[in-house]
C-alpha cells in the first residue's frame, strides 16, 4: 500500500494589544494573518526535519510535541519539510505555527484528534521551553484557532470562552482565559514591516525580566498596558477602526519605554505613521515587526519598504491550523 503524506498549513500572527504584559497575566488581544507557515510531513525510513536529522536543541518544538504524543517509539519515522510565508525570530509567531501545524498534521497521520484544550496545552507547553519557562500561550492559541484572539486574567462574560491555561514561572502561577472574538473593522488591513534584524523572544523575554527585577518600579508599565489593552478590545468590540489605531500607538510609546523597540523599528514605524490609523512593533521587538491598521495599504506598504523595510499586507483574522492528505 502506498503510504500517503499529510499537508498542513498554520497562520502566523500579529498583537495588537498586550506583548510582554501578557507573559504576566495581563490581557491581549491577537489576529492570525495571511501569511501562513506550510509542513509536509511523509513516512520515512527515519525523523528528518528539512533533510536533516531530527535534533533535539535544534528542533525544540516538534521534540516537545512528540514527547507529549507519547514519544518517538510510538510513531513511524516522517520526513517533515517546513516552509511558508513567516521569517523565523521577527514576532510573527513561526514557532507556534509550526507547533499548530506539526500538531494538526500528526493527528491526520496517526488519525488520532486532540482536543482543543489539549492541543492549546501541549503548544504552549512546548512553546514555554523553548522560551525557557516564560511564554504566554498568545501565539500558540492563535495560530491553533485563528481568527482574532484575547488573552484575559479572566473570563469575559462578552466573548467565546475557548479554554484556560497556567504556568508554573520563577515569578509564580500565572493564569489565562483564552477567548474568541469575533469583530469586524471595516475597510482597514495590517500592513507588516519587517526590518529583516532577529531578535529571539526568549531573550527579549529574559531582558524584560531582568529590567523589572532590577527596577521594579517599572512593573507599573504592565498596568498601564492592560489599561490600553481593554481600551482596544472596547473599540474592536464597537468596530471603532480608528480608536483601535489609537490604543495600537499608545500601547506602542508604552512598550518603547519598555527599551523593547529597536532604532530599525523606529524607522519603519516612523515611515508607517503618516498613513495609518495606528502604528506599533508586534512581538517581543528589539527587531523583528512592526505593523500598522491604515486604510491605504499600498501606500502603508511602500512607505515601509522606502525606509528599507520587507512589506506584508494582510487582512484581521484568517483561518487557524489544519491538515489535509497529500494525493497518493
Ligand atoms: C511574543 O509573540 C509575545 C511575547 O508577549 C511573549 C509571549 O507572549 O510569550 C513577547
Amino acid at each position: 500500500m502506498v503510504q500517503r503524506g499529510v499537508f498542513a498549513t498554520a497562520p502566523g500572527k500579529c498583537i495588537l494589544f498586550g506583548e510582554h504584559a501578557v507573559v504576566y497575566g495581563a490581557p491581549a488581544v491577537a489576529v492570525a494573518i495571511e501569511q501562513r507557515m506550510t509542513l509536509t510531513l511523509t513516512p520515512s525510513t527515519a525523523w528528518t526535519v528539512n533533510g536533516m536529522a531530527l535534533h533535539a536543541a535544534k528542533h525544540p518544538h516538534i521534540v516537545s510535541l512528540m514527547d507529549r504524543w507519547g514519544g518517538v517509539d510510538g510513531l513511524k519515522p516522517m520526513d517533515v519539510v517546513v516552509g511558508g510565508a513567516l521569517p523565523p525570530a521577527s514576532g510573527l509567531g513561526s514557532s507556534a505555527a509550526l507547533s499548530a501545524a506539526f500538531l494538526r498534521s500528526l493527528e491526520r497521520m496517526t488519525d488520532r484528534s486532540v482536543s482543543e484544550d489539549e492541543a492549546g496545552r501541549w503548544a504552549h507547553l512546548a512553546e514555554a521551553d523553548a522560551q525557557h519557562g516564560r511564554a504566554s500561550p498568545m501565539d500558540t492559541s492563535t495560530s491553533l484557532l485563528g481568527g482574532l484572539v484575547v488573552l484575559s486574567n479572566r473570563k469575559e462574560e462578552d466573548l467565546i470562552h475557548r479554554y484556560d491555561r497556567s504556568l508554573d514561572t520563577s515569578e509564580g502561577t500565572v493564569t489565562w482565559s483564552i477567548h474568541s472574538l469575533s469583530a469586524e473593522l471595516g475597510g482597514v488591513h495590517l500592513v507588516i514591516g519587517n526590518t529583516g534584524v532577529h531578535a529571539p523572544t526568549a531573550r527579549q523575554v529574559q531582558q524584560l525580566a531582568e529590567r523589572f527585577a532590577q527596577h521594579p518600579e517599572q512593573r507599573q508599565a504592565i498596568g498601564a498596558i492592560e489599561a490600553i489593552t481593554r481600551r482596544g478590545l472596547a473599540a474592536l468590540k464597537a468596530g471603532d477602526a480608528e480608536a483601535v489605531g489609537h490604543a495600537m500607538t499608545e500601547n506602542h510609546i508604552v512598550l518603547r519605554s519598555l527599551g523593547v523597540s529597536s532604532e530599525a523599528l523606529e524607522r519603519l514605524i516612523d515611515a508607517a505613521s503618516p498613513t495609518s490609523l495606528g502604528v506599533k512593533l508586534t512581538g517581543a521587538g528589539g527587531g523583528g515587526c512592526m505593523m500598522a491598521l491604515t486604510r491605504d495599504p499600498e501606500a502603508t506598504a511602500e512607505a515601509i519598504e522606502a525606509a528599507g523595510g520587507t512589506a506584508m499586507i494582510t487582512t484581521l483574522g484568517n483561518h487557524g491550523a489544519e491538515a489535509s492528505w497529500l494525493d497518493a
